[in-house]
Order: structure tokens, then C-alpha cells, then sequence
């Protein structure tokens, strides 16, 4: 097939996302949530068979609700139409959309994940690239080939040719080979990684084949299901991270680590036992078995990359921040607990420091910044640590700043994880503010998307001034905004919805202190940038493009990022959200031999630059704390 044919056949597909299983399955557009959910475990009642009479199949639309059919205004009351509610069998999927089938009344309870993803250098690895980690290669040995008693081994290697002449195999694959050469009357499948024959399968599998992509976020932990044929994405499924009962960032579970004795091995095995279910998940609704899935490639900060392999990264918690390594590894995923073949192999990214992790290199590889020779490309990965990289193929450095919670939405008066009820966008219209809401809802709270949207716009009509004060507006196009601006406490604070129309029963407010937790935040990011782009020499202008990886780095408005201060002064049309970018880099490097070793050199030639130690960091800190005074909007 052609690759404008691939391309082709890529945009017939749309993804529905099923919570609260958070099962993402890749579907031809027009199908029905029926047909989508028929051979997933999914549990749908009916009671006419799909046939759109007994009303009995209702799911909930979270994304865009089209209007209903027919049979759906027959069998729904206005109340259930309202809501989002229609009726399974009836649904076309036409777009991507997000589902749910849980109990009534506790959507609430579901996160919304980053798990889709924009790949800037390539949108796909063409067909005609697709070079796995894992060949398959087809082997038909002849019939005299063992007449001289020559070993099984040798027999395939000989097939094989001199690019196999040192082929090994694990004793896993040798114990069975016998049989399986037998089985397969000696025309068979063989499973190479490297020099190893990983396996020898039936000849009906030589176009199968399957590989995992693991993104380690210390609070959510995505799978991806990928063949190795074709390099199409199968499945996407994620969950919460296990570790988060032991502290919700980094910091917490060292601290975690440093206090209990077995900590370290109770962290890999929590993070373990989530990627096995990860897994579970995605061969069960793919109808594969964990005999298919060959090989994975995980990444994630270097702490998380250290709990996967058994490591501890109690060197991380102090100066001089020290892991236990930072080269990418390649180790039999069995070894780890992983539940795939028994001779699969795990990858994990290359690191550069203690805080720049698999996870910054994997969206580094995915923005191919490296291939850049003339453009300048500023990346930023947007959590609880801003990790930042900026330049280009002859020059690029990258650091790590400690911009706190409140980017995530954590440590905020109204603060929330991007879940239901979470104001994740604001926008000005009519003299009001309007909410955009995660699952269309009652707000109940602001996740870090709805924080900055809330401030940048405050900022812009005037209701918080550039050090960073709520105050009350005195222009008279904003004045109906004058009852919301509140006094507690000697201060202002800003009442986005009272308690009578949050969905918590509880009033949401924006207060002085979230906006002083936001400033140390975007101050903290945006002195990492300034003191990266004095180490480069450049100046704001010379920055070609922006990219934002990362949760936040998706939803948040690019233009509400630049009226904080939290990205520079640029042109709002150079900022590009990458989606997550980590799993993308990793799924390159799956796909494509040469992603492992363009990671590699990367990781190489990125120059890491520590702020701690470093005065003019501090001082740029400063200079930020307060908002532009330029009104970008
Ligand atoms: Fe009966 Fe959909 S299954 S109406």
C-alpha cells in the first residue's frame, strides 16, 4: 500500500474513548457505540438485540452530543436527552467521542488523560520505514538440511544467511525449538530481536506481531497497543499510577523510599502490577494473547524509569541529584515482572539527569528538534517540574525547574485534577465569563488549563493588575464582573460560581493566594527559558517554535500562556501543543530502529544545564514573579 494510501485509510478511523474503563479503541467512522463495543468486555443492557426498540442501551456522549434519531426521541425523556444521553445501537460514531457506561451519577469519578498525540516531524512512520525492534522473519528449511546432524540452531541460521551468523537463542525458546520445528513441518516464523531467535511460530504469523508503548506519568500511566507490521496504533488504555497512595509527585515517594526499608521494590511492583493491567486490557480487547506482544518501550521521568527497573533513585532527592544511570536498556520484560511473551524484550528510554527524564527525551525525538539545523525550537513539558529543552541540531540544551503544583492544578484553594466538574477553558463574551467544563457539568473546580485561562483573561480586563492583585475592575465595560471580586479575609478574592451553582454545593473561588502559587509557577518556567536562551545567546525573536508536551501543554489556550508570562513573548502562532509527546517518541522508537539510536545521540548531545547552583536563574525568578505588562490579547 501507498503511503498517501495509508494516509488515506488513517482518516477513515476515529477514536472513542469508553469510560469509566478508559478503553480507547480505534474505529471505522460511521460505526455504531454497538458495534464499536461488541467485542470488548464492555457490558451494554438490551433487551431487543441492538435492533433500537427496547430503549434499554444508554450510554452517556461526553464530547459533542449530535442530535438524536428517531427511535432515540421515542425511548429517551427530555431529562436523558439533555444530559447527553442516547442509546447505544442508534449512535454513529462520526468523530472522535468520549463515552460513558458507567453507574449513573458517578462520572465524576473519571480522568480525562492525555493519551492522543501530534507527531510535528512525521504525523506516522510510513509503511515503507516500519523497522520494528522485533523482526519476523519467514524460514523454510530444507528438508536435507539436518542430514549431516547439523543443530536446529545452525539449520536456521544457515536459512537465515550471514547477517544471522551469530545468532543465539534463549533457553526459553531452545527448550521447545525441537517441537516447534516439527509442529511447523520446518517452514516456520522466526522471531528475531538482534542476534537472538526469540521464538519460531507457526508461518501463519509472519504478518503479525504486536509491541507496547508505556508512558510512566508519576500520577497516570498510559499503554499502547501497536502492530509491528504496519505500525498502527491498536488500542490506548491508561489508569491512575498505583504509587499515588504513596505521595502524589516525585518528591513524596522518595521521601517514600527513604523512610520505608522495602520501599523501592513496593514502588516497582505497584508501577508492575498497573502495566501488566495496562496490558491485560488492551490484548483482551484487541483478542490477542500476551504470547503476541514481543516487545515494549517504556518512558517516563528518571525516577519513574528507576522504579520500573528495580532501581532506587534516592540519589535524585538531594544536590547533586545523582541516578543510578541514565543509559537507555534493553532487558527481557519478564525479568521485571512484565506479563508479555516469555522472551520479550523491554526498552527503556535514555535519560540525561536526575530530573531530565525518558519522558523529556522521548518528546524531544517526537518534535525531531535534533534534525532542526536553521530553526530554534523551545519544547516544554508542563508539570510539577517544567522540563524544558531549547535549540537545535548544532546546539541544544534542556533543564529542569521546580514550578510546583499548581500548573497541575494541585494546591489551589479550588483546585482539581483534570477530571469532571473541572473548569478546564474560560473565555469573555458579553460582558460575562463562560466555563468550559470537563464532562458538561456543574463546575466544581479548576484544573491547570482553567487556572491559567482564568488569569490570563482576569489579567486582560483588568480584574488582577501585573504584580499580581486581585482588584476590582474600573472599566466600565467589565463592571458587571465588580460583584464577583469579593473581600475575605483583607483580600480580594474572585468568585467564579457561587455554591448554588457549583457542583459541589460548595462556592469556587479564585484567590489571592492561587494567583501568587501561579506566579511562582509560570516564574519558575519562565526564568528555566530565559536562562536557556542567555546560555544560547538568543533573544525572544529568535525562537522558530514553541512546543508544548504534556496534559497541560494540550489543553491550555497558547495565547493565555503568553499573557501570563508562563512561555515568551511570541507570536501565539508559533506555540504547537505536541499532545503526549512522551509516548509518541517512545512508539517511534518501537516502529523504527533508528528512533533507538537518534535517542541515544540525543541524549548525548543535549547539554544539560542545572539552574540550582545558578545565580542569574534566581534573578530572572524575580524579574518573572509579576505579569507582562503587554497585553498580548
Ligand atoms: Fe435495544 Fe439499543 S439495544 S434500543
Amino acid at each position: 500500500m501507498s503511503t498517501k494510501e495509508t494516509k488515506k485509510k488513517k482518516t477513515r478511523q476515529v477514536w472513542l474513548n469508553v469510560l469509566p474503563d478508559n478503553l480507547w479503541l480505534k474505529v471505522d467512522k460511521g460505526v455504531s457505540i454497538w458495534e464499536a463495543l461488541e467485542y470488548t468486555d464492555i457490558d451494554i443492557t438490551s433487551d431487543c438485540g441492538g435492533m433500537g426498540t427496547c430503549g434499554k442501551c444508554k450510554v452517556k456522549i461526553i464530547s459533542a452530543v449530535d442530535p438524536p434519531s428517531a427511535e432515540e426521541e421515542d425511548l429517551l425523556d427530555q431529562d436523558e436527552l439533555e444530559q447527553g444521553i442516547r442509546l447505544a445501537c442508534r449512535t454513529k460514531i462520526n468523530h472522535d467521542m468520549v463515552i460513558y457506561t458507567g453507574e449513573e451519577g458517578e462520572e465524576g469519578d473519571f480522568l480525562k488523560i492525555l493519551t492522543t498525540s501530534h507527531v510535528i516531524t512525521d504525523m506516522y512512520i510510513p509503511l515503507s520505514q516500519i523497522d520494528p525492534l522485533v523482526d519476523k522473519k519467514l524460514v523454510i528449511l530444507p528438508s536435507d538440511i539436518q542430514k549431516d546432524g547439523l543443530s536446529d540452531l545452525d539449520a536456521i541460521k544457515q536459512v537465515l544467511g550471514p547477517k544471522y551468523r551469530d545468532l543465539r537463542a534463549p533457553l526459553t525458546c531452545l527448550r521447545k525449538l525441537t517441537d516447534r520445528l516439527k509442529e511447523t513441518a520446518f517452514q516456520g516464523t522466526a522471531i528475531l530481536h538482534e542476534q537472538w531467535l526469540v521464538d519460531w511460530q507457526n508461518e501463519s504469523k509472519a504478518d503479525c506481531g504486536y509491541g507496547l508503548v508505556f508512558d510512566l506519568g508519576t500520577s497516570t500511566v498510559v499503554g499502547k497497543l501497536f502492530s509491528l507490521n504496519d505500525g498502527n496504533e491498536v488500542g490506548v488504555t491508561s489508569c491512575l499510577n498505583s504509587q499515588s497512595r504513596h505521595g502524589a509527585d516525585v518528591i513524596s515517594r522518595l521521601q517514600y523510599i527513604k523512610d520505608h526499608s522495602r520501599g523501592v521494590a513496593r514502588m516497582h511492583q505497584l508501577l508492575v502490577s498497573d502495566l501488566n493491567l495496562l496490558t491485560e486490557h488492551l490484548l483482551k480487547t484487541a483478542g490477542l494473547t500476551k504470547d503476541d506482544i514481543f516487545v515494549a518501550v517504556a518512558a517516563g521521568n528518571t525516577t519513574m524509569q528507576h522504579f520500573l527497573l528495580n532501581l532506587s533513585p534516592i540519589g535524585i532527592a538531594e544536590a547533586p541529584f545523582s541516578p543510578v544511570l541514565t543509559d537507555g536498556l534493553i532487558e527481557k520484560a519478564a525479568d521485571l515482572g512484565l506479563k508479555m511473551h516469555e522472551a520479550a524484550m523491554l526498552y527503556t528510554m535514555p535519560m540525561k539527569s536526575g530530573y531530565i527524564g525518558g519522558d523529556l527525551l522521548s518528546v524531544a525525538l517526537a518534535s525531531g528538534v535534533a534534525e532542526q539545523q536553521d530553526e530554534i525550537i523551545l519544547g516544554l513539558d508542563l508539570g510539577t517540574n517544567g522540563e524544558l529543552f531549547l535549540g537545535n541540531g548544532k546546539k541544544l540544551l534542556t533543564c529542569s525547574a521546580a514550578a510546583g503544583p499548581a500548573l497541575e492544578g494541585a494546591k489551589i484553594s479550588s483546585g482539581m485534577i483534570a477530571k469532571a466538574g473541572a473548569i478546564e477553558g474560560v473565555s469573555y463574551g458579553s460582558h460575562r465569563l463562560k466555563y468550559k467544563v470537563i464532562g458538561n457539568i456543574k463546575p466544581r473546580g479548576l484544573c491547570g488549563s482553567g487556572l491559567v485561562d482564568l488569569i490570563a483573561i482576569l489579567l486582560h480586563l483588568g480584574v488582577i493588575d501585573d504584580e499580581g492583585l486581585i482588584v476590582p475592575p474600573d472599566k466600565q465595560t467589565v463592571k458587571k464582573l465588580t460583584s464577583k471580586v469579593v473581600k475575605r479575609n483583607g483580600v480580594y478574592d474572585f468568585l467564579i460560581v457561587s455554591a448554588k451553582d457549583s457542583g459541589s454545593g460548595k462556592a469556587v473561588y479564585l484567590t489571592q493566594k492561587d494567583v501568587r502559587a501561579l506566579q511562582l509557577a509560570k516564574a519558575a518556567i519562565a526564568a528555566g527559558v530565559e536562562t536557556l536562551m542567555d546560555e544560547l545567546a538568543i533573544g525572544v525573536s529568535d525562537i522558530d517554535h514553541v512546543y508544548l508536551a504534556g496534559a497541560l501543554g494540550n489543553y491550555v489556550d497558547p495565547l493565555s500562556t503568553v499573557r501570563i508570562g508562563l512561555i515568551p513573548q511570541v507570536d501565539p502562532k508559533i506555540i504547537k501543543s505536541l499532545g503526549n509527546a512522551a509516548s509518541q517518541g517512545a512508539a517511534m522508537v518501537l516502529l523504527a530502529k533508528k528512533y533507538w539510536r537518534k535517542a541515544d545521540q540525543l541524549a548525548h548531545f543535549i547539554q544539560h544545564v542545572e539552574l540550582s547552583s545558578r545565580r542569574d536563574f534566581n534573578e530572572h525568578f524575580i524579574g518573572h514573579m509579576y505579569f507582562p505588562k503587554q497585553n498580548a490579547w
